[in-house]
């Protein structure tokens, strides 16, 4: 067994966490609304048609913003054909997805959605084939009260008081060649600038993103967020970054996939604050992770203009879920300037939650990870002093082979660690030293493990990978003893005594 040690001290704080740091996303794509969290013949559906118990699920999960509506589908999505009464919306082509789009669920069953998932909303604009203007039409329609054109409209379809949505985002991936209308650095700094004006006129209280890269690989990257950033710096709170992972057939590099967001994270961080000092600015940006996950892009198929065809239902397995709780940590620990973050996605479409059209909710394995840090990864995060020995992975030479996060909610008065054992040999004795915490009782201990990091969840079997109680030794107050297994995911929670 190998030895390794935690410390962690309350006067080393990171930050304040934003809880929008545990949001997701849900698109139009493949059955993520349609068949997922909206249709009107399922048992479960209430008045409205959304499902009941995908409703449980997504509020089990406790995620506090969610993305819509889009991703690539916003890009030449017109958001008047979804409202009004529904037997007038147009049936489309998405170029996106090659779906056909009903339009029967649009910003306003998405509104009533989010409110009954506990949830607001992350609203994306068309900055493909949309205009400027038509963007500051949908936040009229959306945010404001009544007296003009769109927000009366809004009033007439049954919404009399104003949605109130808070952030937008400029577009989507608009640096991706697969974009509808993609465009390249310069013209989308200006388009999104031209846009942020109207937008920010029509509601000052609004926060906008502004699009950054869509990963690591893009070629423009990071010279396309300096260019978007220079030209949209006063007006925009947030840029995003987009990252997804995939085993590609070499475990320990995926499992340190924690370590490549981190290192994503902190370029375009340097990036911004590059542009902050050329521009003279006293702000900071802020950043926007509104999509990250794993996602075998590779195994996607569509077919052609289909409604509510499958697409990218990921089947998670135990190793997903661990590289997910990596990631996890590594938003937690840059929660001084990632904002907000979504997993993308929700519902079916990579996403933690699978239904089935005809029957109930599964839970993938990423579900627990994720569930887990929303619900206790509240309050502050701390800096964990880690020693602990490397693993020699093929595409980021030697990596720290833990994992850490630690966070400490005055509220609650609950002190959370997480911890990724990436070794796929060892066990890991971890010592942990809480500093100043005072003395903390153990309350939970759960850990995801087990000699098959290929084990999913199916509706036959749908606790094969789930998290278990695991042993954590008490040494004193404030020192504790955890065995890690090799290859797992563990979360101890404790409760300050008074
Ligand atoms: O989340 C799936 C897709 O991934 C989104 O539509 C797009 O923004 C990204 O490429």
């Amino acid at each position: 067994m190998k030895k390794a040690s935690c410390i962690v001290n309350k006067n080393f704080k990171i930050a304040d966490i934003d809880e929008r740091i545990y949001g997701s996303f849900i698109e139009h794509m493949g059955r993520a609304v349609y068949t997922g969290i909206y249709q009107p013949d399922h048992e479960t559906a209430d008045e409205q048609g959304f499902r009941q118990d995908v409703i449980d699920a997504v509020k089990e999960l406790n995620v506090p913003i969610v993305r819509y509506p889009g991703g690539n589908f916003v890009s030449g999505y017109d958001w008047t054909d979804g409202i009004g009464p529904r037997q007038s919306r147009p049936k489309r082509l998405d170029y996106a997805w090659f779906s056909i789009e009903t339009n029967q669920f649009g910003i306003n069953e998405f509104a009533q959605w989010a409110k009954k998932a506990n949830t607001q909303g992350m609203i994306a604009v068309n900055l493909g084939t949309g205009t400027a203007q038509q963007a500051g039409y949908l936040v009229e329609y959306c945010n404001i009260e009544k007296g003009t054109y769109w927000s009366d409209k809004r009033r007439e379809h049954g919404f009399l008081e104003p949605h109130k949505f808070k952030v937008w985002c400029l577009g989507n991936e608009m640096d991706g060649p697969w974009q509808t209308c993609g465009l390249s650095a310069q013209d989308y700094a200006k388009k999104a600038r031209e846009t942020a004006k109207i937008l920010k006129w029509v509601d000052p209280d609004i926060e906008l993103v502004a699009c950054g890269s869509s990963s690591k690989e893009m070629e423009t990257f990071p010279s396309w967020d300096r260019t978007v950033l220079e030209a949209c710096y006063p007006y925009v709170d947030y840029i995003s970054l987009h990252r997804y992972y995939e085993f590609e057939g070499n475990q320990a590099d995926f499992l340190a996939a924690f370590y490549d967001l981190d290192d994503f994270i902190q370029t375009i961080k340097a990036t911004a604050d590059y542009v902050k000092a050329a521009l003279r600015s006293d702000k900071t940006m802020m950043l926007s992770l509104d999509e990250w996950n794993v996602w075998y892009i590779q195994n996607m198929q569509t077919q052609r203009w289909q409604w509510a065809a499958p697409i990218a239902e990921d089947v998670y397995s135990l190793m997903d879920a661990l590289v997910v709780g990596g990631l996890l940590t590594s938003i937690v620990n840059n929660c001084d300037r990632v904002k907000m973050a979504c997993i993308a996605q929700l519902v079916n479409a990579l996403a933690p939650i699978h239904t089935a059209s005809d029957g109930g909710v599964l839970k993938h394995s990423t579900y627990y990870p994720f569930a887990q840090v929303s619900r206790y990864g509240r309050g502050s995060a701390y800096k964990t002093i880690l020693q602990s020995e490397s693993v020699e992975t093929g595409k980021y030479g030697k990596v720290p082979s833990l994992a850490t996060a630690c966070t400490f909610d005055e509220k609650t008065q609950q002190l959370a660690l997480f911890v990724l054992n990436t070794n796929l040999q060892d066990d890991v004795q971890l010592s942990l030293q809480l500093q100043e915490f005072g003395p903390l009782k153990l309350i939970e201990q759960q850990t995801l493990a087990g000699d098959d990091l290929f084990a999913v969840n199916s509706f036959e079997t749908p606790d094969n990978v789930v998290p278990k109680n695991c042993d954590i030794t008490e040494r004193s107050g404030t020192q504790f003893e955890l065995t890690l297994g090799k290859a797992s995911w563990t979360m101890a929670l404790f409760r300050k005594l008074h």
